[in-house]
């Protein structure tokens, strides 16, 4: 073959994800095995668990994937993996098999940063988005604003001080046992709670706080408004007298008012970003981009509230299709392409990996 073919390997928390593209930001195939019904069961990750169902499924995703792809590993140019951050068991696998590949054929090794893949793929899809854009990545482990300056200059403006959201959304609807509603079953937390709050009446019969409202930084928290929806949920089920898998009545409400919350306090953050890069000269008054990205941005009254923010601001804003904003094998090669070209942290001498992934 005369052209570059990436194989990306993402391992970071729950997924075992694998994905080929060209050199020309195709894919050519991608895999995706995920573990959320077997940590739905035990009502949350285990690491332990997660290591071992990652040990069992990555050779054969791997394998999937090249088949898929009608090629052998012959034909790949380099291989992108996960190096940070994530769940260091989870992490272990992907590198380690990677590695593996690496030696039996000879092919050099692209570590990859979990984030930064989440931001850099929207450069896959809309190959107008150009340095430096700013960028908002909410998902279950992370949440942060940053201004993407190159492939590998990420300038953080600020982040989660304490958990991240679809963290938040995860335990809520464990708490709200919104998995005993048939329709939710197979869902996370967030999808449930996205889908509950659609329903909701009467939203405005909960209050909840504006996180570090008094804070002029762009960081975020998430733990008080947390305190509160399990708070107001707590005294709903003892008003109402419910016992073990019931729901209170006002649940969709409460979602609602759970994800009107966290918008409000993602779009304060995000505004003060702008105006933060308004007055460093951070980001082009003629070329206003933004980047949301991570699995909570498939969160479509989030993403809406985010765009009427970019509208008023004169930002285009930019989200990748959502099956690129969860974890995936995809964005991992994407990044691994955006180096490749650039002869960004090629690694041929395998000793030096393990350096960077102590
Ligand atoms: O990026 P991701 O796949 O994994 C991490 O790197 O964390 O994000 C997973 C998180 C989960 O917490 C899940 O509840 C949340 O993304 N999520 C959503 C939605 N879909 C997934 N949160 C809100 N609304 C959604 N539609
Ligand atoms: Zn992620």
């Amino acid at each position: 073959r005369n052209y570059s073919c990436l194989l990306g390997i993402e391992t970071s928390c729950d997924d075992t994800g694998c994905a080929i593209i060209n050199d020309r930001g195709e894919i050519l195939a991608e895999t995706l095995q995920s573990q959320n019904l077997m940590h739905l069961r035990n009502g949350g990750i285990i690491p332990d668990v997660a290591q071992d169902l990652h040990r069992k499924y990555i050779e054969p995703t791997v394998h999937k994937t090249l088949q898929g792809a009608n090629i052998s590993m012959s034909d790949i140019t380099a291989i992108a993996v996960t190096l940070e951050p994530g769940l260091p068991l989870s992490l272990a696998i992907g590198m380690k098999y990677a590695k593996h590949l690496a030696k039996n054929f000879k092919k050099p090794i692209i570590p990859i940063h979990h984030m930064e893949a989440h931001a850099l793929v929207a450069r896959m899809e809309h190959d107008n988005i150009s340095f430096p854009f700013l960028t908002l990545l909410i998902s279950g482990g992370h949440c942060l604003l940053a201004v993407v300056q190159d492939v590998n200059k990420f300038l953080l403006l600020g982040e989660s001080i304490d958990c991240a959201p679809g963290e938040v959304f995860d335990k809520i609807a464990r708490r709200m046992k919104l998995r005993n509603i048939p329709e939710y079953s197979q869902l996370c937390g967030g999808q449930a709670i996205e889908i509950a709050a659609s329903k909701a009446t009467n939203p405005h019969i909960f209050k909840l706080p504006l996180p570090l409202a008094e804070y002029k930084d762009c960081n975020f928290s998430f733990n008080g408004l947390k305190t509160s929806v399990l708070y107001h949920l707590f005294k709903k089920e003892r008003f109402h007298n419910i016992d073990a898998d019931k729901l209170i009545p006002e649940v969709n409400d409460l979602c609602a008012a759970t994800l009107m919350a966290t918008s409000r306090h993602l779009l304060h953050r995000t505004q003060r970003a702008m105006e933060f890069c308004h007055q460093n000269n951070l980001i082009p008054e003629n070329k206003k981009q933004f980047v949301v990205s991570g699995g909570v941005a498939c969160n479509n009254y989030i993403f809406n509230a985010l765009t009427m923010l970019c509208n008023e601001l004169e930002y285009n804003i930019f989200r990748p299709q959502l099956k690129l904003c969860t974890d995936n094998g995809v964005m991992i090669a994407w990044n691994g392409l955006e180096k490749w070209w650039r002869n960004i942290d090629i690694v041929t001498d395998l000793n030096t990996l393990d350096i960077k992934a102590q």
